[in-house]
């Protein structure tokens, strides 16, 4: 067997076998096949798709190209949460710590930036003194101590998936519904819980641009996950304009904080709850929709969810003063604002756009391993529906660097669309499949 014939063979549209499979993702972790070849492989799997059972092998070769976590010394029913990404997604910071404050585990291992998608481990790396790799024994100990821990993949967890994920974020081969599905499902199964709720995007934010594409996405990674064993279901949420105000790695934390207080965007506010109300639904800790709302809602109002983030931040060294006091975050040296030209109503952001307006400016990665700025980001003022007077301000953008900032302005401004007409929002919550 060699690299090139089964990169033909999938350029040609055929069929890879389970062999072959094996053979490709072993010699792509062992380093025995190069980057090239891997990177030409992932392009005809993007143009020319996989069937089911490849899908389901190349995650089980994914899956077992590392070790698997073993979270049995941990009580209780263990519920993980993994989104296919989005453009100010910061549900993570704040359905985790909901969650771990009634009482379900959260032991997750989570990823960095994904194409024009933010990833949550490099905004838990934008509070001062946060380490995300951790040690398995720390992460066993702090879900067990304080119900919550979220680290890096390892280099013993599906490395496969960590290697694959860090060359197709540089060689445009994200949007493939089985390298999303294998990418997330591996490293879910390697990881040990008993249950996953799966947030599918779709919209101009999302790596699924269609409602179909995303059902057949969830679909996919539900079957994967029955398959295994684990309980699984997901939601598909909308990503046609980025989630929230702010976009951007310490400016996301510090929304998320505000939504622990109660606060924060509504559009934030909704997606994080309903993906904290379907975790303590599969961890057994509510009956219904209602009773998880109302012990969100208290979780929230009494701060004993804000405390799971201090305790999240304190073990694994971050500054919990964050919290309290956003000054301590790394701030920005440039902040400057985007005007209507016009006046009119917001009738669409692109959120692809504006995702890759925050990698312009240093928030996101062009190449493998590139340090990021976590201060840059943009504040939306103005969403979509909201009516504008020539002059208004559309959105902030926090930068770094002049040359920068005119780049991310420009394609700023072509993400904003207006219209004389308002337009309706549609959902945000578009469906749930389990
Ligand atoms: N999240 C992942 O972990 N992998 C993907 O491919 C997309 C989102």
């Amino acid at each position: 067997m060699n690299m090139l014939d089964l990169i033909i063979k999938k350029k040609n549209g055929e069929s890879l076998s389970k062999e072959e499979i094996g053979y490709m993702i072993q010699g792509y972790t062992a380093g025995n096949i190069p980057d090239y070849q891997m990177s030409a492989m992932l392009m005809a799997i993007c143009f020319c798709g996989m069937d089911d059972e490849e899908t389901t092998f190349l995650t089980m070769a994914m899956t077992d190209s590392g070790d698997r976590l073993d979270l049995s010394r941990i009580n209780g029913i263990k519920v993980d949460k993994h989104s296919t990404g989005g453009v100010g997604d910061k549900v993570t910071l704040i359905a985790a710590p909901v969650v771990a404050a009634l009482g379900v585990p959260v032991a997750k291992m989570s990823g960095r930036g994904l194409g024009f998608t933010g990833g949550t481990i490099d905004k838990l790396e934008s509070i001062p003194g946060f380490r995300t790799d951790i040690s398995e024994e720390e992460f066993i100990r702090f879900v067990n101590t304080d119900g919550i821990s979220i680290m890096s993949q390892t280099a013993e967890l599906a490395p496969a998936d960590r290697l694959l994920y860090a060359l197709r974020d540089v060689t445009g081969t994200v949007d493939s519904i089985p390298l999303i599905a294998s990418s997330i499902m591996s490293k879910k199964i390697a990881s040990g819980s008993d249950a996953i709720v799966l947030d599918v995007t779709v919209g101009s934010g999302a790596f699924m641009k269609t409602e179909k594409e995303a059902r057949e996405l969830a679909s996919c990674m539900v079957r994967i996950g029955k398959l295994a064993g684990l309980e699984t279901r997901a939601l598909i949420t909308d990503m046609d304009e980025p989630l929230g105000r702010f976009i951007g790695n310490s400016l996301e934390v510090m929304e998320a904080i505000e939504v622990l207080k109660g606060k924060g965007p509504e559009d934030t506010r909704e997606v994080s709850l309903e993906i904290a109300s379907q975790m303590l639904l599969a961890g057994g800790r509510a009956k219904d929709s209602d009773e998880a709302k109302a012990l969100i809602d208290g979780c929230i109002s009494d701060g004993r969810a804000l405390d799971a983030l201090c305790r999240l931040i304190k073990n694994q060294g971050g500054n919990t003063s964050v919290t309290d006091d956003t000054t301590l975050f790394k701030k920005a040296g440039i902040i400057k604002d985007l005007t209507a030209e016009d006046d009119g109503f917001v009738n669409a952001i692109h959120c692809e756009m504006v995702g890759n307006c925050v990698k312009l400016l240093g928030g996101g990665r062009q190449v493998k391993g590139e340090e990021i700025d976590p201060s840059v980001g943009l504040e939306l003022l103005k969403k979509k529906g909201d009516p504008l007077e020539k002059g208004d301000v559309l959105a902030r953008i926090f930068a770094c660097d002049e040359e920068k900032l005119e780049a991310a302005e420009k394609l700023l401004s072509r993400a904003y669309v207006i219209g004389r007409e308002k337009v309706q929002k549609g959902p945000l919550i578009l469906g749930i499949i389990s």
